[in-house]
């Protein structure tokens, strides 16, 4: 807030010249010095009111007395069985843990990690690029290995290479359950080939590893979806509730031929907030911290936005050019936001406010100073920005989950060293804190260019239709701000108190241990997820593989370890389980 200039209405109008006597001279100067000090102590006043109001709102902004009701990191306990046959479901997992499964299932990853699915940013349309057609083939592996979950259960092919699956429960009263994942990867460069330690789509196993592209990103959950499926129907089960698997192909690339189609589908056909729970993966890891072992599902993710900035500029020879040419003019731009960062802030709507919390409350050895300010934070503004001050310059990463990010990523412009650029443009992409909105980051970006770069340079701003400056035809030229490609808005945060929410944390515990503790977590990236928000309001991003088992997902070396992997399939087989609660 501005404060308002002094108001000098206190004096009499009209005055006579203060200088016509000496008499009035002195009267005159104690006029003076009211005009003066009158303004200068109320506004010294109305500075300090201000600072103490300041104070005084911390911690009773709504934001956080919403937190206020929930416990600072809730748990709920490990489900035991939700089958009613303790038995049935104890020879399952069992059998799960058994060497011939184990054999088994390095094979079936194997030959899932050999066929090469590879999704480019440059793909054209399914039918028009023929680089899809491996997906056939990967579809034929995934028919000839779990040949119960294709003769048995609905199948269906969104955009021809989707993959959707429906396992029909006894109770159609119970809204299903989604298992997601993809089924592209990331392409290998060709460079980079020779720097793995096996080749990318050998799929070697040492004993401890699966190693290939995709291994862990994430052909892992296709397979250890499909596993816990084929498995069951393999002893003839039939879950209460229905369960499906939805399996995108363009992740990778953002989505938008697979997931698309699929949430698509299931929009038209099941309606929306017709899932119970969605599970993709995600997540920041199985790990210990702070002294204690974690679980950190990702419960909400940031949003994305490009912003194209184009400075159109007169030609010319450039013998006799301007003081700065449309290059110029784009890098003082560049410079000017570059300049201004988004500033770390930690409110209690961010999950990794519930994340710290989670930390601060279970983990015995995190620094007692930052455990009392986290702690300190449930109820105090100031507290939490000392947190977020803290946290972001300790790490990179940490300080991504507190503000939106902005990264000078493209840059185009000039043809010719005799010709002045005409036209030049630079792409910022943003990756947006959860408080903000796609309005926000436009509203910040032309604010910049209108304080700073109208006032330098007489030309006009055309940001997304809205136009301002010197629109004279006189004028040094033009910047327009637009969209770069479709923006996407933070996702919403899934609860962490719904009934869902306690039966995928009950069966997290369950799985892998009773006294780990799970922390809702926020990523910074997006999954296939984003279609499909109309669809349940219980959307968790987890990969359910322990840190120590996996590494290098979209680098070189990528692998799984078949110990966590198997893990991995009794999680999802204890999930489809305890989709029997009611
Ligand atoms: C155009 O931008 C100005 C800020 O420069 C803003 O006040 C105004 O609301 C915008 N108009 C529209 C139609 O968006
Ligand atoms: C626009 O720019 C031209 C060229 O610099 C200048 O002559 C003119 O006065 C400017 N007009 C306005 C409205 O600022
Ligand atoms: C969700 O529903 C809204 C309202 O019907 C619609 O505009 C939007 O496109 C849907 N979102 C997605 C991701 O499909
Ligand atoms: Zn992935």
């Amino acid at each position: 807030m501005a404060l308002k200039a002094p108001n000098y209405t206190l004096l009499p109008q009209g005055e006579t010249d203060p200088l016509t006597s000496t008499r009035q001279r002195t009267q005159v100067n104690w006029r003076r010095l009211y005009q003066w000090a009158i303004p200068v102590i109320l506004s010294i006043a109305v500075i300090l009111a201000l600072i103490i109001t300041n104070i005084a709102h911390t911690g009773t902004d709504s934001d956080w007395d919403h937190h206020s009701s929930l416990p600072a990191c809730p748990q709920y306990p490990a489900l035991v069985s939700s089958t009613g046959n303790k038995k049935f479901e104890k020879d399952v997992l069992d059998e799960i843990s058994s060497e011939g499964f184990f054999g088994k299932s390095v094979k079936r990853m194997q030959g899932a990690v050999q066929i090469p699915t590879e999704s480019f940013d440059d793909m054209g349309k399914v039918g028009a690029d023929d680089r899809w057609n491996i997906f056939v083939d990967f579809h034929a592996y995934l028919e000839k290995t779990f040949p119960l979950v294709y003769s048995k259960l609905e199948i269906s092919h969104p955009n021809t290479y989707g993959i959707l699956i429906e396992w029909k429960g006894k109770d159609e009263s119970l809204k299903p359950y989604l298992f997601m994942g993809h089924q592209d990867v990331v392409p290998v460069p060709k460079v980079t080939e020779s720097r793995w330690k096996y080749p990318p789509y050998s799929a070697h196993y040492d004993d401890r590893f699966i190693w290939g592209r995709g291994a862990s990103d994430c052909k892992n959950v296709v397979i250890g979806v499909l596993e816990a499926f084929e498995t069951l129907l393999e002893k003839d089960y039939i879950p209460e509730r229905t369960m499906m698997a939805g399996f995108g192909f363009d992740e990778e690339i953002s989505g938008w031929q697979g997931a698309f189609y699929i949430a698509k589908q299931l929009e038209d056909t099941k309606g929306k907030d017709s899932f119970e729970l969605i599970i993709d993966e995600g997540g920041l890891g199985i790990k210990e911290m702070y002294g204690s072992m974690f679980v950190l599902p990702g419960v909400g993710e940031k949003g994305y936005h490009d912003i194209k900035i184009t400075v159109e500029t007169a030609g010319g020879h450039s013998s006799v050019p301007p003081d700065h040419s449309g290059i110029g003019i784009l890098s003082q731009i560049v410079s000017a936001i570059e300049a201004k960062p988004y500033a770390p802030n930690l409110t209690p709507i961010n999950p990794y406010f519930t994340t710290l919390q989670c930390g601060a409350e279970y983990g015995p050895s995190m620094d007692s100073w930052l455990r009392k300010t986290i702690k300190k934070s449930l109820t105090s503004k100031a507290a939490s920005k000392k947190v977020a001050e803290y946290l972001s310059n300790d790490n990179i990463n940490q300080r991504y989950l507190m503000q939106t990010s902005q990264a000078v990523d493209l840059i185009n412009g000039g043809v010719k060293i005799n010709a002045l650029p005409e036209r030049v443009f630079a792409v910022i992409n943003h990756r947006i804190a959860v408080e903000s909105r796609t309005k926000d980051v436009r509203e910040n970006i032309q604010t910049l260019l209108q304080d700073q770069i109208l006032k330098k340079f007489s030309m006009s701003l055309n940001a997304w239709g809205n136009v301002s400056g010197n629109t004279s035809s006189s004028a040094v030229g033009q910047v327009i701000l637009e969209d770069f490609d479709e923006p996407l808005e933070p996702s919403p945060v899934s609860p962490f108190d719904s009934e869902a929410y306690k039966t995928f944390t009950g069966t997290i515990k369950q799985t892998f241990g009773e006294d780990y503790i799970v922390a809702p977590s926020f990523m910074t990236g997006n999954t296939d997820t984003k279609y499909f928000w109309n669809l349940s309001k219980n959307i968790y991003r987890f990969s359910p593989v322990r840190d120590d088992g996996r590494a290098n997902a979209h680098t070189v070396d990528e692998r799984v370890g078949m110990k966590e992997h198997i893990e991995g399939v009794k999680f999802y087989t204890q999930l489809i389980f305890n989709g029997d609660r009611k």
